[in-house]
């Protein structure tokens, strides 16, 4: 172990009503040892969804707080610090969506670089009560591999959609206000999650789904592209060890060492759904795989070396992917209401009556 647990008491998590964040919050209130105060900022995009926490919101009412923010206005943070005198930072807000990156950049340049910017500006403000500022970041950063090898923490970054540059955009300046400024920070890039709560435009999501409504299944390019998966709960353990645990100014790999080709992924959604909701029509849904146009830019692989955060703050992931997945596609089976509220308009506008 590197170092004592931090001291962290009033924390900060930005954009928790999404997916990861979402999970992080939940693992924290009900399963990890904190017993401070949660702030949950989040500016309700599409992938935002505070009705994911209305139970723990209950369940907590002293330890857990929702404030819609933008974290683009430095203003409304600047409330948000002052009013519950938070200590310390974890933060996932962004835009996270390759293909809505290549057709819209804008919103990722404002969110993932300003919005990050700004969350660094008002931590070097209030620098002498802030004990960590934990930044999430992705693999994607790394770009692509070819057949061998994996992302260690000392590969260069060449990320090459807009996502993955505005992330790596957010990793410098986070590192440049550690060298800068001597901010406490750590940071993680982690591999492609999935799990719970998913906003369902990701892949396995997107797949579930669109298999049960008997809808085609879209595979871009040949589905040869590989990517590292990782259960959410396993991400999320690994945040919470390096925001504990890590060394300040340290980059930590987060990854599930499970490599799988994209055909494979979906044929595996595929199998496990035709077993627990069988075919009224009697016919494989393997038979909705469609193989469509490429994404532009599509990084073809993924791998990741986390030796570090294994030896230096032995964490590992728990779930394989067989279980993992399956634990996934139940989760969509048995919350069929989640999935009709976010998809629908009816559901942005209770967002609106509650929030604005
Ligand atoms: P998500 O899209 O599901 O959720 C993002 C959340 O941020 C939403 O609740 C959204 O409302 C909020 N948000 C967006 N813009 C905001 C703004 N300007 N101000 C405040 N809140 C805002 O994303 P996710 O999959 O949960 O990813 C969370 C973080 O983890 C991101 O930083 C992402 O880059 C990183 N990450 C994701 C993965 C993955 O596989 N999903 C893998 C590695 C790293
Ligand atoms: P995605 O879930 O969008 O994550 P990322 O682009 O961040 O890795 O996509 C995972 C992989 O699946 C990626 O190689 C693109 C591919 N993909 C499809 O083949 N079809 C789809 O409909 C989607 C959304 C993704």
């Amino acid at each position: 172990m590197e170092k004592a647990l931090r001291p962290m008491h009033r924390l900060l998590v930005t954009g928790g009503c999404g997916f990861i964040g979402t999970n992080f919050i939940r693992y924290l209130l009900q399963d990890a040892d904190f017993d401070g105060q949660i702030v949950n900022v989040d500016k309700l995009t599409y992938a935002g969804n505070p009705e994911n926490l209305t139970d723990v919101a209950a369940q907590y009412p002293q330890r857990y707080v929702f404030e819609q923010a933008d974290i683009c206005d430095s203003e409304a943070l600047k409330r948000i610090f002052d009013r519950y005198s938070i200590d310390s930072i974890c933060h996932f807000a962004a835009e996270s969506h390759v293909d809505r990156s290549i057709v819209a950049p804008d919103a990722f340049i404002q969110t993932n670089i300003v919005g990050t910017f700004n969350l660094l500006e008002l931590a070097r403000a209030y620098r002498t009560r802030l004990v960590l500022f934990h930044h999430v970041s992705t693999d994607e950063v790394f770009g692509s591999l070819g057949d061998h090898g994996a992302f260690s923490e000392d590969t260069a970054y060449r990320p090459n959609s807009p996502y993955s540059a505005s992330k790596a955009a957010s990793d410098h300046l986070v590192r440049a206000y550690h060298k800068t400024y001597g901010l406490p920070v750590t940071l993680s890039n982690c591999s492609n999650n999935y799990g719970p709560y998913q906003f369902p435009e990701k892949l396995i999501p997107l797949m579930v789904l669109n298999a049960l409504a008997d809808q085609p299944l879209p595979v871009y390019g040949d589905g040869q592209n590989v990517r590292d998966w990782l259960y959410v709960r396993d991400h999320c353990t690994a945040v919470w060890r390096i925001m504990q645990r890590g060394r300040a100014g340290q980059t930590y790999n987060v990854g599930g060492g499970s490599e799988m080709r994209n055909i494979t992924v979906v044929e595996m959604v595929c199998d496990i759904l035709d077993e627990l909701v069988p075919p009224q029509n009697g016919r494989s849904r393997r038979e909705l795989i469609t193989f469509v146009t490429d994404r532009p830019g599509h990084d073809r692989r993924y791998a990741i070396d986390f030796t570090r955060i294994r030896e230096k703050l032995n964490w590992q992931p728990e779930e394989s992917f067989a279980s993992g997945l399956r634990k996934t596609i139940t989760w969509y089976l048995d919350q069929r209401w989640w999935v009709e509220r976010v998809k629908s308009g009816q559901y942005r506008e209770w967002i609106k009556q509650q929030y604005h």
